[in-house]
Order: C-alpha cells, then sequence, then structure tokens
C-alpha cells in the first residue's frame, strides 16, 4: 500500500507519539489522570445524557464518571449493533461471533475490560505508548480477573508488532488518536487495516477539529497538543478508504460535552488538585490548557464516533 504521508510528516507524526509518552509518564500526569480525570477511564463524557436526578444528587467528580459511563455504553451498543448478536450476555452460546479486538491507546483499560466484562468481546489487546498507563491496565486486568483475555502491549499504535496481520475483526479507540495528527491518523487507520480480516470493524471516538478554523484562534490548543492541525471527519474518511475501508460512518455529533468536560475536569482540579498532592507547577500548566478547550471547544472542536468497515 503507498503511504499517504512524506517523510517529513511522518516524523512530525512520531514526534507526537514520544511526545505522548513524555506526557502521560510523569508522576503529576499519572496522578491527575487516576485521581481526577477516571481511575479506570481517561476520555471525554456524555453530559447530554446526564438525567436530572445524577445532576441533583451527584458531585462534579461523579458527574465525570457517570458522563464518561454513558459514553462507553454507547460504545457497547454501536459494537453491539455490527457483530451477529443481539443479547451480549457474559456467557454468549457457542454460535456467536467470537470478537477480539485491538484498542488503539487503551490507557488503563478500562473500554476492553468493561467490554469483556459485558461479553462483547472474548479477546483482546490494549496497546499503549506510555509505560505507566501500560503497568496500571495490567495491574487492573489482574485484580478484576481479566488477564487471560486481554493482553496490554507497551507499543505504538502506528505500529503494533505484537499483532498479527489479519488477526482482528474489531479495532477500536478512544480519544487517543488525537495525538498524532492527521498524518499519523492516516497511518494509524493502515495499522488498523493490517490487523483487520476482511470485513471487520473500526470503531472509534475522537477529539477533532472542525473543517473549518481560524488557526490563530486554534494555536492554544494546537501548542498544548504539539500539533499544528488537527484530524477532522473528511481528513478520517479520505484516509480510512485509502486504508482499504468503506461503509464509513460519523455519529452522532456530540461535541458540545467537549466544553462541558473540560469545565468540570478543571473545577475537580480546582478543588482537588492539593489534596492529592499534584505539584503547582502542574495544576497551574493543566489548569490554564482546561480552560482553552473549556472556552474554544464548543466553537471548533468535534466529537464523536467514527464507524467504518475494512472491505470484504
Ligand atoms: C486521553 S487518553 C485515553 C485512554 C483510553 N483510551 C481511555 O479512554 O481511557 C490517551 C491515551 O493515548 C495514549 N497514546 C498517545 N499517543 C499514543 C501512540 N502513538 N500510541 C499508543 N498510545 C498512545 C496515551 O498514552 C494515553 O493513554
Amino acid at each position: 500500500m503507498t503511504s499517504l504521508t512524506t517523510p517529513a510528516e511522518e516524523d512530525q507524526a512520531t514526534k507526537g507519539a514520544t511526545l505522548a509518552k513524555k506526557y502521560y509518564d510523569s508522576d503529576d500526569a499519572q496522578k491527575f489522570y487516576s485521581m481526577i480525570w477516571g481511575e479506570e477511564t481517561l476520555h471525554i463524557g456524555r453530559y447530554d445524557m446526564l438525567t436530572e436526578q445524577d445532576k441533583n444528587t451527584l458531585s462534579v467528580h461523579q458527574q465525570i464518571s457517570k458522563a464518561q459511563e454513558y459514553h462507553e455504553q454507547e460504545f457497547i451498543r454501536h459494537i453491539q449493533s455490527k457483530f451477529s448478536y443481539e443479547n451480549i450476555t457474559s456467557n454468549p452460546p457457542e454460535d456467536v461471533v467470537t470478537v477480539t479486538c485491538l484498542d488503539m491507546g487503551c490507557g488503563y483499560g478500562g473500554l476492553l475490560r468493561r467490554l469483556v466484562q459485558a461479553g462483547a468481546i472474548q479477546k483482546a489487546t490494549g496497546c499503549d505508548i506510555s509505560q505507566k498507563m501500560c503497568q496500571q491496565a495490567r495491574r487492573l486486568n489482574q485484580e478484576q480477573h481479566c488477564a487471560d483475555k486481554i493482553e496490554i502491549v507497551e507499543e505504538s499504535y502506528l505500529a503494533v508488532p505484537s499483532v498479527a496481520d489479519g488477526s482482528c475483526n474489531l479495532v477500536i479507540s478512544m480519544d487517543a488518536l488525537l495525538h498524532v495528527g492527521p498524518n499519523g491518523q492516516a497511518t494509524a487507520m493502515q495499522e488498523a487495516a493490517r490487523v483487520l480480516q476482511p470485513g471487520g470493524w473500526m470503531i472509534f471516538s475522537d477529539i477533532m477539529q472542525q473543517e473549518i478554523v481560524d488557526p490563530d484562534e486554534m494555536k492554544p490548543i494546537y501548542d498544548r497538543i504539539h500539533l499544528s492541525k488537527m484530524g477532522t471527519v473528511s481528513n478520517y474518511k479520505q484516509a480510512m478508504e485509502a486504508a482499504g475501508f468503506d461503509n464509513f460512518d460519523f455519529l452522532p455529533n456530540a461535541s458540545t460535552n467537549v466544553s462541558a468536560h473540560y469545565g468540570s475536569v478543571c473545577t475537580v482540579l480546582e478543588e482537588k488538585g492539593d489534596e492529592l498532592g499534584i505539584s503547582d507547577e502542574y495544576q497551574q500548566k493543566m489548569k490554564a490548557g482546561l480552560i482553552t478547550w473549556r472556552d474554544l471547544g464548543e466553537k471548533n472542536i468535534v466529537w464523536g464516533f467514527v464507524v467504518a468497515q475494512k472491505k470484504q
């Protein structure tokens, strides 16, 4: 397959991956992510799905977890809709399809455990570039008796040599592909196509930019993630079609949740940062970043699920 990227662009994607590793591997980042953002999962939540009861009874911190849980439930529904069984149980009958999955940028592995526990997948590999994410994911897999079904590999999703060609029928990712920008994302789509069997599905959520943005207005966001642009829905469609996917879909447009999420995380960081022992310098930097995303997100950022099928 011909590469869509030039050597300079590939270099930028690799640099993005290296910076993401450094970013997630620091002690402060681990405290912040595991104790504020999510003990098991680190993604945007569906605040638009919070019920009145959720809003009235849960603290802001608890609302973050609840909103994330709603997003994961949506994820499971998308997977269920693509495989030939309707009622997922923890003991699927023998005639159902066995789902073998790769999670690109699995973080603490929370989604994979949820999918295994729901019987929605039977075997999985989670890859993450951060050593600390992988260590914690393995620990939680052991604790929750999932280690025999989920292998965690410390590898970049730009190249996952541990996963053989055509060995999966599902590739997933949750808010992890943004880190490498559109050129790296095209490489990740080729890697997803490599590991998928014909007819297999790629289903992921990601944080993208609107098709048309003012680069000056986006600069504070680009600076924070060390990119000169972010991916868009149309970038993904083009990259996935070039990598051998069809039946592309983007759904639903749940972008308003991005501002709600960063605003909520910022509130909890302000409440708990000191008591959790997160350094003052990290807190100040993180708060500035969260406020940037909160305030610019509504107008400029797109978030939702991308779904596509590897051609038969
Ligand atoms: C926002 S977190 C999401 C983690 C997980 N998907 C979840 O929802 O809980 C982004 C994750 O992507 C990982 N990541 C970033 N760049 C990566 C790369 N090139 N290859 C593998 N993982 C990467 C980070 O280490 C981090 O764990």
